[in-house]
């Protein structure tokens, strides 16, 4: 691993242990009220996420409308990094641990909407992934998709976005 790999697993590391502390402090306390403040630190962390979703395509758009090794495509390519590691990762960490978190609490795990929320949720950590694949490929010159392609593709999270709240708030079933 280099060294600049080693730091990002060992901040990630630190992160993911602060996170289990802080959980496991507040299962024990179990204050009055938790499952609202479990559901108020769920929407920051969707905000977070959905913000990135919706971002990372558009620089994707911009990135590929600009020649392979001028000075734009580098600065995308750090652009993109950032966004990816510091707000996309951890804010669907987070969203899915207190997603889950809430249902358990929330005793919604035999629910209809519940289920279909999840396939929605995880269409849109597969896409999560391909974008991630795809920070990867700019990364290394090796994108080959149009700019057109990734306009088409940076309609999806919002599409996802709006089932997803739908199915929370109205719970048709
Ligand atoms: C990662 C898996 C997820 C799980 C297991 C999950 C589960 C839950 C549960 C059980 C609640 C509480 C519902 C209630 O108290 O009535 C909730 C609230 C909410 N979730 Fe999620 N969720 C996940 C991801 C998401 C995503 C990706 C979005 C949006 C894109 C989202 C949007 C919301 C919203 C807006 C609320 C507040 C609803 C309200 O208070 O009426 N969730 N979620």
């Amino acid at each position: 691993m280099s060294g600049r790999g080693a730091k990002v697993a060992a901040r990630a590391a630190a992160g993911l242990g602060l996170t289990a502390v802080a959980a496991g402090a507040l299962i024990w306390w179990g204050p009055a009220g938790l499952y609202l403040w479990l559901k108020a630190a769920h929407v920051i962390a969707i905000i977070a996420w959905m913000a990135g979703m919706l971002y990372l395509p558009r620089l994707f758009v911009y990135h590929s409308e600009v020649p392979i090794g001028s000075p734009q495509s580098e600065t995308f390519k750090v652009m993109e990094r950032r966004l990816l590691r510091a707000i996309i990762n951890p804010a669907m960490i987070a969203t899915w641990v207190l997603g889950l978190w809430l249902a358990w609490e929330g005793g919604f795990f035999r629910s209809g909407w519940l289920h279909a929320k999840l396939a929605f949720v995880l269409a849109l950590s597969g896409l999560h992934g391909y974008f991630s694949a795809a920070v990867r490929a700019f990364a290394e010159d090796r994108n080959v998709r149009s700019s057109r392609h990734w306009r088409v593709v940076n309609e999806v999270p919002a599409v996802l976005m709006i089932l997803i709240v739908i199915l929370v708030v109205v719970k048709p079933f």
